[in-house]
């Protein structure tokens, strides 16, 4: 196999959105987004909400209809687009561009970072300044919501894995990847197959442990207040696979 370039020798935040928009919401048609929703209201407790990388609305437009403030950034004009053409979608602020850098405002309540979008960052030092970015947004006791998964390297031979997503009589999806641990970075393609033919979707990540993310949070004055393993607050163990982690801003910077 041909050495990867470094993921961030090719990162562009409009990549993914461009690839996807057109049938985003078809390939996560099967998420159910009720659990998060509900969660996300309770920890907004009825604050203005920031959704980074809100993409065509899945999680900002059932907080709308809970009667909360919702602004959004997003890198992509396309996935911008899509949320602009659904009842509603109009209303919604969204700033167009990368959220590691832009500025929605600030003193909001809440800000969420959902479906592992953190790793889409693509190194340490992004994902540092997307903590900060976050930091600046928050009133103090404000609170960042990541869903993320837990890293398993272990589940990668020889450097590469395929893991069944979903497997259905006519539609399978797979995750193929490939493990660069030095740099904490996987090239990944989703594979979705059907009888219409197969579908491709690269997402590459640089990944991160939890704890790795804390002292990110901490740079940025955030402390972690809860971490749950899924978005109906499953105990965090060490089975783990994933995490839903809320840091509460407590400083404007390190503390
Ligand atoms: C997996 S989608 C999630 C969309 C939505 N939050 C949801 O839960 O359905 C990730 C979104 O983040 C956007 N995105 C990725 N990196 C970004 C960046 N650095 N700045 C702004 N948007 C970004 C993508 O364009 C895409 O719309």
């Amino acid at each position: 196999m041909t050495e990867p370039r470094r993921l961030d020798e090719t990162f562009d935040p409009t990549a993914y959105g461009r690839a996807t928009s057109a049938d985003y919401d078809d390939l996560y048609a099967e998420l159910d987004s009720t659990a998060a929703v509900d969660l996300l209201a309770a920890l907004a407790d009825g604050g203005p909400v920031l959704e980074l990388g809100i993409g065509t609305g899945r999680l900002a437009l059932p907080l709308v209809a809970r009667g909360l403030e919702v602004h959004g950034v997003e890198g992509s004009p396309e996935m911008v687009s899509a949320l602009r053409r659904k009842p509603g979608g109009q209303d919604i602020p969204v700033v167009v561009g990368d959220f590691t850098e832009v500025s929605a405002g600030t003193g909001f309540s809440l800000a969420v970072l959902a479906i592992n979008t953190v790793f889409a960052l693509p190194s340490q030092d992004a994902q540092v300044r997307c903590f900060r970015n976050v930091g600046r947004h928050l009133r103090h006791g404000g609170r960042f919501v990541v869903e993320a998964w837990v890293p398993d390297v272990g589940a990668f031979r020889n450097g590469t894995a395929v893991r069944p997503v979903t497997v259905h009589e006519g539609r399978v999806e797979l995750e193929v990847a490939r493990l660069q641990p030095a740099s904490q970075t996987m090239w990944t393609t989703k594979v979705h197959l059907t009888d219409q033919g197969v579908r491709l979707v690269p997402a590459n990540h640089r990944y991160a442990w939890p704890a790795e993310m804390d002292l990110m949070a901490r740079l940025a004055g955030l402390r972690l207040s809860a971490r749950w393993s899924s978005w109906d607050k499953a105990d965090f163990t060490d089975h783990s696979i994933a995490h839903i982690s809320v840091w509460e801003k407590i400083a404007d910077e390190a503390w």
